[in-house]
């Protein structure tokens, strides 16, 4: 049995790669989200799929509760085979935190603490139970927005963001405290979600089953990379 836990499991491409995962009989979900209470889609997927799904709250913003879930998960289980840190936020037009003259410091932390430092804090929270896994990966679902070398103008935060995302991606893969434990960053496509609107060019099911296909066949040799979701390499 495979033991997984995703962020942001609720809606949009954490719920896709729930959904498929789950579709594999050998895989124990621990599908985490902000406010269980309101996660009606991960519920009926818990209807379906009985004790092989645990839905646990977990807001990567709130160190009290990542805690929490990792006391959850270890007290179910003694591994963790798979880490997806796939929670993020994109914020509407207005936010103070895409274009050059209308920048605030806290509108721009907040995408920064959101999108790199939870995914950084949750995958430490959960270290030894990865320690322990096994074929251990954690994933991080960032963006080709954080690419370096293809940026262009304005997003300021949400570039930065996955940028920085990106370093602790490259960071934890050569940090020999996270010995054995495979870590990649991955760009998932642009993606029909709440996030990625209608317009965009893959629907979750091809993220989420391209993503899976590249995951299932990670080595060593492929730690500290960073992939598209067809298993194509990227620039950073
Ligand atoms: N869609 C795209 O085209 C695209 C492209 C490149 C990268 N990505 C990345 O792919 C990932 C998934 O995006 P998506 O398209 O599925 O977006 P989405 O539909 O907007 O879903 C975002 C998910 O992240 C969760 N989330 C946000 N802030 C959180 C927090 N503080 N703690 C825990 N969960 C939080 C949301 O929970 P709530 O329901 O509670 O808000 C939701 O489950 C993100 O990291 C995004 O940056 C997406």
């Amino acid at each position: 049995m495979q033991n997984i836990l995703i962020t942001g499991a609720n809606r949009g491409l954490g719920l896709e790669l729930t959904r498929q995962y789950f579709s594999d009989d050998a895989t124990q979900i621990f599908a985490t989200c902000r406010n269980p209470d309101r996660a009606e889609q991960l519920d009926a997927l818990a209807a379906e799929y009985g004790d092989r799904i645990r839905i646990l709250r977990l807001d990567v913003n709130d160190e009290d509760a990542i805690h929490a879930a990792s006391e959850s998960v270890a007290a179910r289980v003694n591994r963790l085979d798979l880490l997806i840190n796939n929670a993020g936020i994109f914020p509407k037009d207005g936010h103070q935190s895409h274009d050059l003259g209308n920048l605030s410091a806290a509108d721009v932390g907040q995408v920064v603490t959101t999108n790199a430092v939870g995914a950084l804090i949750v995958t430490q929270a959960f270290r030894q139970l990865l320690a322990n896994g096994e074929n251990p990966r954690v994933v991080m679902i960032s963006s080709g927005l954080g690419s370096i070398s293809g940026a262009s103008g304005g997003s300021y935060a949400y570039r930065m963001s996955k940028a920085a995302m990106n370093m602790a991606a490259r960071v934890l893969a050569m940090d020999s405290a996270m010995g054995g434990i495979i870590t990649i960053t991955t760009h998932p496509g642009w993606v029909q979600t709440d996030m990625g609107g209608p317009s965009a060019a893959i629907t979750p099911t091809q993220s989420a089953a391209g993503l899976r296909s590249l995951i299932a066949k990670l080595t060593d040799a492929d730690n500290g990379k960073f992939y598209l979701y067809d298993g194509s390499e990227l620039d950073w």
